[in-house]
């Protein structure tokens, strides 16, 4: 215990203090701090060459440490670093690979906040941008220039959860000499992990199936230690730094991610079966077995999305549900849905609506852990209507 003397003042400031005191809990404590003490300048000067671990938050903080080892050990990658948001974890990435004037292929279908970083933000500095869609007419090389250094694609995308054939559009990346960079934030590590076909870089919005509960915000970028190490200083630069709690909360998700997956994908794959018999519903968009093949259980992913045959009842089937919410984010351990249109498509001109599929009449349903009967019922209810 610190002798704090006799007065009130000091005392109340030091006297609950005892950091060196040696416990042994079972789960990780919340390293709440913003700041590590040193016993003096001969620690930091050990800091500065490489011996000490922590100085400040915003550069490592062992929460942060310890969600991202467990998602590199998880996607078998050699290093991690975790973020503030999966879009903090995206920027990293993509700045740990691109220069002004570097080109990026992109497959046609990736997350709006990616589009908008690359398209809007990056290409101020001199990246440039060039959706493709990934079928089987296109050939990469068709599209590579001397300036092309990253090729980008998600594992299932949203919100109509293509699956492409992943290790082959690895591979021919690969071939090309471009890195390779996936979000697998909708397939996670339990059904799919991209290093093992050659991607360079993973990246996870945390804030879905990985931490599962609809409470915090965090990314993780894992992959090759040199790209995570520079995307590291990227994070640290740009202030993208994951807080204490987020890493923790998120750690303790992580925890149940295989029991949550195994029972979302199989609620989902009843689900998907159910509305693709339903009379009201004219289509249904759920990977197949065949397009996941290469997945490493038999299990499709936990997304749901489907087509309401009159899609002006879109507001009315909106409307009729009960306990299924509507929020525009997925993945947590309560089945929700969500509207393409109206949220994240919303910028998306009608044109472009309709080339990629993404019409009013078009739910996204992410699906949870409840009984799956009561999901169902639900569902009929509200196509009912
Ligand atoms: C596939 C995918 N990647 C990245 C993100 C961005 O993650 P965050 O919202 O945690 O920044 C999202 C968010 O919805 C997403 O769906």
């Amino acid at each position: 215990m610190i002798d704090v003397g006799e007065r009130f003042e000091t005392a109340t400031v030091h006297i609950g203090h005892s950091p060196l005191k040696q416990v042994t809990s079972k789960s990780t404590p919340i390293y709440q701090t913003s700041v590590f003490a040193f016993d003096g300048l001969e620690e930091v000067e050990k800091y500065y060459a490489g011996e000490g671990e922590y100085l400040y938050t915003r550069n490592g903080n062992p929460n942060q440490v310890e969600l991202a080892d467990a998602i590199a050990r998880l996607e078998q990658a050699e290093a991690g670093v975790s973020a503030a948001s999966g879009m903090g974890a995206i920027m990293a990435g993509l700045l740990s690979i691109l220069s002004p004037g570097d080109h990026v292929l992109a497959s046609h279908e990736i997350y709006g906040g990616t589009y908008a970083l690359l398209h809007k933000e990056l290409s101020r500095f001199g990246i440039e941008l060039e959706c493709i869609v990934l079928d089987q007419g296109t050939r990469l090389s068709d599209h590579v220039r001397p300036a092309t250094k990253l090729f980008f694609l998600e594992t299932i995308t949203n919100p109509l959860l293509t699956v492409v054939d992943l290790p082959q559009w690895i591979r021919q990346a690969k071939e090309l000499g471009l890195t390779v960079m996936v979000d697998n934030t909708f397939a996670t590590p339990y059904l799919v992990q991209p290093i093992a076909f050659g991607a360079d870089l993973v990246v996870h919005s945390g804030t879905k199936y990985i931490g599962g509960h609809s409470d915090v915000t965090c990314g993780v970028l894992v992959g090759n230690r040199a790209l995570v190490k520079r995307a590291a200083e990227i994070v640290v630069n740009y202030g993208a730094s994951l807080s204490p709690f987020e890493a923790w909360l998120t750690a303790r998700g992580l925890k149940t991610l295989a029991v949550r997956m195994e029972r979302q994908c199989d609620n989902a794959k009843e689900v998907a079966r159910f509305l693709q018999s339903h009379p009201a519903v004219s289509r249904v968009y759920y990977p197949s077995d065949e397009a996941t093949s290469f997945f490493t259980r038999q299990k499709q992913g936990a997304m749901v999305s489907f087509t309401l045959k009159e899609e002006s009842k879109i507001y009315d089937f909106y409307r009729a549900l009960d306990w299924i919410q509507f929020a525009p984010s997925l993945a947590g351990v309560e089945t929700s849905v969500s509207h393409p249109v109206t949220t994240s498509h919303r910028a998306f001109t009608e044109e472009q609506r309709l080339a990629t599929g993404i019409t009013m009449g078009l739910v996204r349903m992410s699906v949870g852990i409840e009984a799956v009967d009561d999901i169902v019922s639900e569902l009929s209810r509200a196509l009912r209507n």
